[in-house]
Protein backbone atom coordinates (compact mmCIF):
# COMPACT_ATOMS: atom_id res chain seq x y z
CA UNK A 1 0.00 0.00 0.00
CA UNK A 2 1.79 3.55 -1.17
CA UNK A 3 1.91 6.25 1.83
CA UNK A 4 -1.32 7.31 3.18
CA UNK A 5 -1.41 11.34 4.14
CA UNK A 6 -4.15 12.43 6.95
CA UNK A 7 -5.36 16.17 5.50
CA UNK A 8 -7.66 18.60 7.22
CA UNK A 9 -10.11 19.98 4.47
CA UNK A 10 -11.65 23.11 4.73
CA UNK A 11 -13.97 22.61 1.32
CA UNK A 12 -14.76 19.61 -0.39
CA UNK A 13 -15.21 19.29 -4.58
CA UNK A 14 -18.11 17.25 -5.77
CA UNK A 15 -15.69 14.13 -6.33
CA UNK A 16 -14.25 14.05 -2.76
CA UNK A 17 -17.72 14.59 -1.04
CA UNK A 18 -19.10 11.39 -3.50
CA UNK A 19 -16.03 9.85 -2.09
CA UNK A 20 -16.80 10.12 1.36
CA UNK A 21 -20.29 9.77 0.85
CA UNK A 22 -19.36 6.78 -0.69
CA UNK A 23 -17.25 5.29 3.05
CA UNK A 24 -19.92 6.81 5.03
CA UNK A 25 -22.40 4.12 2.79
CA UNK A 26 -19.91 1.26 3.28
CA UNK A 27 -18.95 1.51 6.85
CA UNK A 28 -23.24 2.63 7.80
CA UNK A 29 -25.27 0.22 4.74
CA UNK A 30 -28.52 0.52 7.19
CA UNK A 31 -28.35 4.14 8.62
CA UNK A 32 -30.84 6.53 8.12
CA UNK A 33 -29.05 8.94 6.26
CA UNK A 34 -27.28 6.43 4.02
CA UNK A 35 -31.14 5.68 3.10
CA UNK A 36 -30.98 9.29 1.88
CA UNK A 37 -29.38 8.96 -1.24
CA UNK A 38 -26.10 10.26 -2.12
CA UNK A 39 -26.89 13.76 -2.70
CA UNK A 40 -27.99 14.03 0.27
CA UNK A 41 -25.52 12.55 2.45
CA UNK A 42 -23.34 14.71 0.01
CA UNK A 43 -24.89 17.87 1.37
CA UNK A 44 -24.64 17.00 5.06
CA UNK A 45 -20.95 16.34 4.55
CA UNK A 46 -20.48 19.48 3.16
CA UNK A 47 -22.08 21.32 5.56
CA UNK A 48 -19.75 19.65 8.21
CA UNK A 49 -16.76 20.39 6.07
CA UNK A 50 -17.88 24.74 6.25
CA UNK A 51 -19.71 24.58 9.74
CA UNK A 52 -17.23 26.83 12.37
CA UNK A 53 -17.83 24.30 14.93
CA UNK A 54 -16.95 21.15 13.15
CA UNK A 55 -13.35 19.93 11.30
CA UNK A 56 -13.06 17.07 8.78
CA UNK A 57 -9.35 15.06 8.33
CA UNK A 58 -9.84 12.86 5.35
CA UNK A 59 -6.56 9.93 4.36
CA UNK A 60 -6.01 9.96 1.28
CA UNK A 61 -3.73 7.50 -0.65
CA UNK A 62 -2.78 9.05 -4.12
CA UNK A 63 -5.22 11.46 -4.19
CA UNK A 64 -8.25 8.95 -3.43
CA UNK A 65 -10.04 9.47 0.23
CA UNK A 66 -9.64 6.15 1.90
CA UNK A 67 -10.84 7.06 5.28
CA UNK A 68 -11.89 10.29 7.52
CA UNK A 69 -13.46 11.67 10.66
CA UNK A 70 -15.56 14.22 10.88
CA UNK A 71 -15.60 15.97 14.79
CA UNK A 72 -17.67 18.81 15.85
CA UNK A 73 -16.95 21.50 19.04
CA UNK A 74 -20.83 20.93 19.48
CA UNK A 75 -22.97 18.27 18.41
CA UNK A 76 -25.97 20.66 18.77
CA UNK A 77 -24.23 23.68 16.70
CA UNK A 78 -23.38 21.30 14.04
CA UNK A 79 -26.81 19.78 13.12
CA UNK A 80 -28.20 23.38 13.57
CA UNK A 81 -25.79 24.31 10.61
CA UNK A 82 -26.86 21.10 8.41
CA UNK A 83 -30.38 22.00 8.75
CA UNK A 84 -30.33 25.51 8.21
CA UNK A 85 -27.16 24.90 4.65
CA UNK A 86 -28.99 21.42 3.77
CA UNK A 87 -32.80 21.45 4.07
CA UNK A 88 -32.65 21.72 0.13
CA UNK A 89 -31.56 18.71 -0.48
CA UNK A 90 -32.70 16.75 2.54
CA UNK A 91 -36.49 17.33 2.29
CA UNK A 92 -37.03 16.15 -1.20
CA UNK A 93 -34.95 12.95 0.29
CA UNK A 94 -36.83 12.97 2.89
CA UNK A 95 -39.95 13.47 1.41
CA UNK A 96 -39.28 10.68 -1.24
CA UNK A 97 -39.24 8.18 1.59
CA UNK A 98 -42.93 8.83 2.73
CA UNK A 99 -44.61 8.61 5.19
CA UNK A 100 -42.74 5.69 7.09
CA UNK A 101 -41.85 5.47 10.59
CA UNK A 102 -38.67 4.65 9.79
CA UNK A 103 -37.92 8.24 8.20
CA UNK A 104 -39.72 9.68 11.12
CA UNK A 105 -37.56 8.01 13.85
CA UNK A 106 -34.60 8.97 11.67
CA UNK A 107 -35.45 12.49 11.72
CA UNK A 108 -36.14 12.34 15.36
CA UNK A 109 -32.75 10.51 16.46
CA UNK A 110 -30.98 13.36 14.08
CA UNK A 111 -32.87 16.39 16.22
CA UNK A 112 -32.70 14.30 19.40
CA UNK A 113 -29.15 12.52 18.72
CA UNK A 114 -27.07 14.46 21.37
CA UNK A 115 -29.55 15.09 24.47
CA UNK A 116 -30.40 10.67 23.75
CA UNK A 117 -26.70 9.82 23.91
CA UNK A 118 -26.25 11.82 27.39
CA UNK A 119 -29.56 10.90 28.68
CA UNK A 120 -27.59 8.77 31.47
CA UNK A 121 -24.36 10.63 31.87
CA UNK A 122 -22.96 14.33 31.47
CA UNK A 123 -20.60 14.37 28.31
CA UNK A 124 -18.38 17.10 27.01
CA UNK A 125 -20.13 18.69 23.20
CA UNK A 126 -17.16 17.94 21.34
CA UNK A 127 -17.56 14.36 19.42
CA UNK A 128 -16.71 13.02 16.79
CA UNK A 129 -19.72 12.70 14.45
CA UNK A 130 -18.56 10.03 12.21
CA UNK A 131 -14.74 7.92 11.86
CA UNK A 132 -14.66 5.06 8.90
CA UNK A 133 -11.80 3.54 7.05
CA UNK A 134 -12.48 1.93 3.44
CA UNK A 135 -12.93 -1.72 4.60
CA UNK A 136 -10.16 -2.83 1.74
CA UNK A 137 -7.90 -0.63 4.11
CA UNK A 138 -8.46 -1.46 7.06
CA UNK A 139 -5.85 -2.79 9.84
CA UNK A 140 -2.87 -0.72 8.10
CA UNK A 141 -2.86 2.12 10.84
CA UNK A 142 -4.79 4.30 9.13
CA UNK A 143 -7.79 5.05 11.17
CA UNK A 144 -4.82 5.24 14.08
CA UNK A 145 -3.77 8.20 12.55
CA UNK A 146 -6.63 10.08 11.71
CA UNK A 147 -7.66 9.59 15.79
CA UNK A 148 -4.22 10.83 16.56
CA UNK A 149 -4.71 13.66 14.03
CA UNK A 150 -7.94 14.49 15.70
CA UNK A 151 -6.69 14.58 19.08
CA UNK A 152 -3.73 17.47 18.28
CA UNK A 153 -6.67 19.35 15.77
CA UNK A 154 -8.72 19.10 19.11
CA UNK A 155 -5.66 20.58 21.78
CA UNK A 156 -4.94 23.81 18.94
CA UNK A 157 -8.59 24.42 19.27
CA UNK A 158 -7.90 24.18 23.36
CA UNK A 159 -10.85 21.48 23.53
CA UNK A 160 -9.88 18.87 26.50
CA UNK A 161 -12.81 16.30 26.46
CA UNK A 162 -14.42 14.83 23.34
CA UNK A 163 -17.38 12.11 23.50
CA UNK A 164 -17.12 9.25 21.40
CA UNK A 165 -20.40 7.30 20.99
CA UNK A 166 -19.91 4.14 19.20
CA UNK A 167 -22.27 1.03 18.39
CA UNK A 168 -21.77 -1.76 20.87
CA UNK A 169 -21.01 -4.21 18.00
CA UNK A 170 -18.25 -1.99 16.87
CA UNK A 171 -15.45 -3.74 18.46
CA UNK A 172 -12.59 -2.31 16.34
CA UNK A 173 -13.56 0.72 16.99
CA UNK A 174 -14.06 0.25 20.58
CA UNK A 175 -10.72 -0.96 20.65
CA UNK A 176 -8.98 1.41 19.19
CA UNK A 177 -10.46 3.98 21.36
CA UNK A 178 -9.40 2.47 24.76
CA UNK A 179 -5.77 2.06 23.22
CA UNK A 180 -6.23 5.85 22.85
CA UNK A 181 -7.24 5.96 26.62
CA UNK A 182 -10.66 6.80 26.06
CA UNK A 183 -12.87 6.05 29.23
CA UNK A 184 -16.24 4.20 28.54
CA UNK A 185 -18.80 5.97 30.68
CA UNK A 186 -22.02 4.83 30.14
CA UNK A 187 -24.44 3.17 27.25
CA UNK A 188 -26.85 5.05 25.34
CA UNK A 189 -29.48 3.92 23.29
CA UNK A 190 -29.37 5.92 19.85
CA UNK A 191 -29.80 3.92 16.18
CA UNK A 192 -33.23 2.50 15.92
CA UNK A 193 -33.32 1.63 19.53
CA UNK A 194 -29.53 -0.70 19.27
CA UNK A 195 -27.38 0.09 22.24
CA UNK A 196 -24.39 2.44 22.11
CA UNK A 197 -21.44 2.50 23.75
CA UNK A 198 -20.28 6.60 25.45
CA UNK A 199 -16.55 7.41 25.88
CA UNK A 200 -15.04 10.32 26.90
CA UNK A 201 -11.60 11.02 26.00
CA UNK A 202 -8.75 13.30 27.89
CA UNK A 203 -6.79 15.62 25.48
CA UNK A 204 -3.16 16.98 26.97
CA UNK A 205 -2.92 20.35 26.49
CA UNK A 206 -0.16 19.12 24.30
CA UNK A 207 -2.15 17.16 21.69
CA UNK A 208 -1.61 13.59 22.98
CA UNK A 209 -4.62 11.74 24.29
CA UNK A 210 -4.42 10.34 28.06
CA UNK A 211 -3.09 6.81 26.82
CA UNK A 212 0.01 9.01 25.76
CA UNK A 213 0.60 11.68 28.29
C1 LIG B 1 -12.84 1.73 13.38
C2 LIG B 1 -12.08 1.89 12.07
C3 LIG B 1 -12.18 3.34 11.60
C4 LIG B 1 -10.59 1.54 12.33
O1 LIG B 1 -9.85 1.80 11.14
P1 LIG B 1 -8.48 1.00 10.82
O2 LIG B 1 -7.77 1.78 9.77
O3 LIG B 1 -8.74 -0.42 10.57
O4 LIG B 1 -7.71 1.18 12.23
P2 LIG B 1 -6.21 0.73 12.56
O5 LIG B 1 -5.63 0.00 11.39
O6 LIG B 1 -5.47 1.92 13.06
O7 LIG B 1 -6.42 -0.25 13.77
C5 LIG B 1 -7.18 -1.45 13.59
C6 LIG B 1 -6.34 -2.66 13.95
O8 LIG B 1 -5.25 -2.80 13.06
C7 LIG B 1 -4.04 -2.94 13.82
N1 LIG B 1 -2.95 -2.31 13.06
C8 LIG B 1 -2.63 -1.00 13.05
N2 LIG B 1 -1.56 -0.81 12.25
C9 LIG B 1 -1.26 -2.02 11.73
C10 LIG B 1 -0.29 -2.46 10.82
N3 LIG B 1 0.60 -1.63 10.26
N4 LIG B 1 -0.30 -3.76 10.47
C11 LIG B 1 -1.17 -4.63 11.01
N5 LIG B 1 -2.13 -4.25 11.89
C12 LIG B 1 -2.16 -2.96 12.24
C13 LIG B 1 -4.32 -2.21 15.09
O9 LIG B 1 -3.47 -2.63 16.14
C14 LIG B 1 -5.74 -2.63 15.32
O10 LIG B 1 -5.80 -3.92 15.84
P3 LIG B 1 -6.78 -4.34 17.02
O11 LIG B 1 -8.07 -3.60 16.80
O12 LIG B 1 -6.90 -5.81 16.90
O13 LIG B 1 -6.10 -3.92 18.27
C15 LIG B 1 -12.60 0.91 10.98
O14 LIG B 1 -12.62 -0.39 11.51
C16 LIG B 1 -13.99 1.25 10.48
O15 LIG B 1 -14.15 2.06 9.56
N6 LIG B 1 -15.03 0.62 11.08
C17 LIG B 1 -16.41 0.83 10.68
C18 LIG B 1 -16.94 2.17 11.10
C19 LIG B 1 -16.84 2.41 12.59
O16 LIG B 1 -17.04 1.54 13.42
N7 LIG B 1 -16.56 3.69 12.94
C20 LIG B 1 -16.51 4.16 14.29
C21 LIG B 1 -17.84 4.72 14.61
S1 LIG B 1 -17.76 6.02 15.76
Amino acid sequence: MGSVEIVRIGQATEDRLREISDLHRASIPSGFLTSLGQAALSAVYRAIIRSPHAFMLVALQDDRCVGFLAASLSTRRVQLDIMVTSWRQLAPAVLRQGVRPRVWLGIAELLTYTAKSRQRVATPAAEILNFCVDPLCRGAGIGGELLREMVREYARRGTREITIVTGAGQREAQRLYEREGARRVGEATVHDGSSSFVYVLTIAEDGSSQAHA
